[in-house]
């Protein structure tokens, strides 16, 4: 994998993540480089982390402590740079002039940003649901059964657990419910839709995060780049849907666990007797096997042949496939749909507007 925080010092790896860019981001993280060399603010609260393994993204998590502060409405001066916040206003501030707005807001959050470090990236796609629903219809195809249990590995807030709640529109087709806050707009050209009805929605996450919380919905937007307006967008909508799901007591359950263990608990707790020969288990993932040790997918694999033997069971995976790039195994640059192990096609890694 790329590696974006890479260099001695933490400076180094502030300017090694995004370069030239003349992105917010871009112009954030030179500053900062310059602030932890000429030893200010930036220093003060990186201090712990200045031999942090390469990874570890602290520029990241840095400037998502900062954007959660911006979110609270604390910091309106630097509110003014984020296009996401931006509504119908005309343009942002100039990125070029956001460091030293930045560094004020920084230098009056010390603690917080100390302790903002230690908080992992972490994001959910709900734009990633319209290629799981595609390969979701691919699955009742084959298994001619249209009551689904869905079961979501490396689930994050669970956004994607309510696909069914979304609208999907692309050329020549249409899904889910009118009136839904989430339209997602594909390019994916004649879908053949199915009925389907989910009858059980749940999942796992090592770090779930609650999505009907201030605190849950913010730290899932403090790590979407604050320029990508869409995604914030479809994020703000999909998080507007998983408030009303639990207003209304039908909240899909997000537990905290390891994807391995969570799915071979959860297939021997099928009682095949009940849930019968009419329901169909899809178990379905997006870009989380990336994160997986290297142990997991192998006790997911094995779960899922052991449910194989006992009752009907899709799995539909959106992921980065391995390929071999210099002798070395990495992860492919987009992502690939595939339904029991049959590639479908390749995706766009956020989902939205899914083929490439
Ligand atoms: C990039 S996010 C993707 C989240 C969601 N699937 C989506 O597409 O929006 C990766 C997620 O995988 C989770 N994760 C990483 N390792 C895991 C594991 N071993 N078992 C379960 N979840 C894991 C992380 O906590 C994180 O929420």
């Amino acid at each position: 994998m790329v590696a974006f925080d890479a260099g001695e010092t933490l400076a180094e790896r502030f300017r090694s993540h995004m370069g030239d860019a003349t992105t917010l981001y871009g112009y954030a993280m030179r500053g900062m480089a310059d602030d932890w060399e000429a030893g200010g603010v930036t220093r003060e609260i990186c201090a712990e982390w200045e031999s942090s393994p390469t990874g570890t993204m602290i520029q990241l998590r840095y400037l998502a402590g900062i954007f959660r502060i911006v979110l609270r409405g604390e910091a309106p001066e630097l509110a003014a740079f984020y296009p996401c916040l931006h509504g119908s206003a005309p343009g942002p501030a100039p990125a070029e002039r956001v460091w030293p707005v930045m560094r004020e807001v920084a230098a009056a959050h010390v603690e917080e940003l100390r302790q903002a470090l230690h908080v992992v990236p972490q994001t959910n796609e709900p734009g990633r649901a319209a290629v799981l629903l595609i390969g979701l219809f691919e699955a009742v195809r084959r298994h001619g059964i249209r009551r689904i249990r869905l079961w979501e590995i490396g689930a994050s807030a669970g956004l994607n657990l309510y696909a069914d709640r979304f609208r999907y529109v692309g050329p020549g087709w249409e899904w889910g419910p009118d009136g839904s806050p989430l339209v997602l707009s594909t390019d994916a050209p004649m879908v053949r839709v199915e009925d389907v009805e989910i009858v059980q929605r749940r999942g796992c996450d090592l770090d779930p995060i609650d999505p009907t919380t201030g605190e849950g919905a913010d730290r899932l937007r403090s790590f979407v780049w604050p320029w990508h307006v869409s995604r914030h967008d479809r994020l703000s909508a999909a998080l507007a849907v998983a408030r009303a799901e639990r207003a209304a007591g039908r909240a899909a359950v997000v537990d905290r666990a390891g994807a391995g263990e969570w799915l071979e608990r959860h297939v021997a707790a099928v009682s095949v007797a009940g849930a019968g020969a009419d329901v169909l288990t899809v178990v379905w993932q997006s870009i989380t096997r990336m994160y997986w040790p290297p142990d997991e997918g192998k006790r997911v694999d094995a779960a899922i042949a052991a449910a194989r033997a006992r009752f009907p069971l899709a799995h539909v995976t959106m992921e980065h496939p391995d390929e071999v790039v210099d002798g070395r195994v990495v992860h492919a640059r987009e992502a690939q749909l595939a339904v029991d192990g049959d590639p479908l096609g390749w995706v766009h890694p956020h989902g939205i507007p899914v083929w490439l």
